[in-house]
């Protein structure tokens, strides 16, 4: 069964809905995608001390993310060697040593089993016997870090490749770098785990679902997003959309200031702005700060810097019709508690779990699902808009083909070319800036 029509001809791109619903498509996914790329496990600011831990799931394995005693940051599967419960039952924490509460096994935070109540009884020591806890493949781009289950992967720089950009630009806000902040956004969703990665890169959809946000802002005198501003740095006042190979996709449109701010919060932007000139230059610098982007990496992790706040998010399946998502802001670090208050609050207001878009959206996804019940009468989905255009606008739907092709590539092994040739809206490259 073919899942994805991509008809260069008529320009039509279509996706099978079945894809939403099929307990083998999950099922397939969760071996050939989440076995086999490399999937967002956490950033260093979240661990700052040794022995600093937080569980959470990634690519559907429980996993421990934790800097050892040596400082090493490390990610240990959280599941016991002897029969398989959680080493590990708290979200975050500090420990050294993690004993399981079933049998009591003990396990070093650098992942050596230490420690077997009642060793005597077996025949072969199990410390000798398992030594370790195995873990997936950890590496790292910029304080992001990423683990891979497959042994043949290639490294990350190369599935990364010129996407790394986006996280160059989200990173260089500040010379102190970025960090996350305290908490995390958990939800989940009754719908597929790819109709939010869709929209997590969806500009199409913004002035419908999110009108309410527009409305208050033009209300309040401000100038919402991808309505105002001339073109930046080549990017004409619509946006673009663009792809960088392996699924990972943007949209950018330029605008990206702080709506309400007083005017201290916006003496601490342009003091930073300035800053980012000094180091890099002003196109570089009007890349970082004077454009609003959603970027997918795929298959699941995301980064949206819009005004509102910066926002990492990944998405997980749980089910052909059940996703569960993780969000966190993160800021330039350093930021004066007033900014500081002033993003959360921005943040919050717009994707906060009452906030005025995230609800919305939920339930846009949600009512999605329950139209695949009439999938045998009505098959295809549609992500054609702005196909055959050589730029693509923000809102038109190349980053989503982008990503779907890829996908198809993983369940299929069909490989179809890419649409556009990539676009980075800055004079240099950010890695050759950095030395990175
Ligand atoms: S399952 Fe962990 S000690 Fe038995
Ligand atoms: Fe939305």
């Amino acid at each position: 069964m073919s899942y994805v029509i991509d008809d260069r001809q008529t320009s039509l791109f279509q996706v099978n809905r079945e894809v939403f619903t099929s307990k083998e498509v999950f099922d397939r996914e969760r071996d050939l995608i989440f076995g086999s790329a490399w999937l967002y496990a956490g950033h260093e600011s979240e661990l700052p001390n040794r022995n600093d831990f937080r569980t959470r799931d990634v690519g559907g394995r429980p996993v421990i993310f934790t800097r050892d005693r040596h400082g090493e940051v490390r990610v240990l599967l959280n599941t016991c060697l002897h029969r398989g419960a959680s080493l590990c039952r708290h979200p975050a924490g500090n420990a050294k040593i993690f004993t399981c509460f079933y049998h009591g096994w003990s396990y070093r935070n650098s992942g050596e089993l230490v420690n077997v109540p009642a060793a005597e009884d077996y025949a072969g020591s199990p410390v000798e016997v398992y030594r370790r806890l195995p873990g997936p493949r950890l590496e790292s781009y910029r304080g992001f870090y990423f683990v891979n289950f497959a042994e043949g992967a290639p490294d990350l720089r190369s599935w990364l490749g010129t996407s790394t950009y986006l996280l160059d630009l989200a990173v260089d806000q500040s010379e102190d770098g970025i960090e996350v902040l305290a908490g995390t956004h958990d939800y989940t969703l009754n719908a597929n785990w790819k109709l939010l990665v869709e929209n997590s890169v969806d500009g199409y959809h913004a002035k419908s679902v999110h009108h309410t946000y527009f409305e208050m802002m033009l209300e309040l005198g401000q100038t919402p997003p991808m309505l105002g501003d001339a073109g930046t740095n080549g990017v004409p006042p619509a946006g673009i959309g663009t792809e960088f190979g392996n699924g990972h996709a943007t949209l950018m449109y330029p605008g990206n200031g702080l709506p309400l701010a007083t005017e201290s919060v916006t003496r601490d932007l342009a003091a930073l702005r300035a800053r980012a000139v000094e180091r890099f230059g002003e196109s570089y610098a009007t890349a970082v700060f004077n454009l609003a982007r959603n970027t997918v990496f795929f298959p699941n992790f995301v980064l949206i810097d819009l005004n509102f706040g910066m926002i990492l998010r990944t998405i997980m399946p749980l089910a052909p019709d059940r996703t569960r998502v993780s969000s966190w802001q993160i800021t330039p670090r350093g930021l004066d508690p007033e900014s500081l208050r002033y993003r959360i609050d921005n943040a919050l207001t717009f994707w906060g779990p009452a906030g005025l878009a995230t609800p919305d959206d939920v339930e846009a996804l949600e009512q999605a699902q329950r139209g695949f019940g009439a999938r045998r009468e009505m098959a295809w989905s549609d992500i054609s808009k702005g196909m055959g255009k050589r730029r693509p606008a923000a809102n038109d739907e190349l980053q989503m083909r982008a990503w779907w092709r890829q996908w198809n590539a993983v369940l299929t092994g069909e490989e179809l070319p890419r649409e556009v040739e990539e676009f980075v809206p800055f004079d240099q490259p950010a890695r050759e800036i950095q030395g990175a």
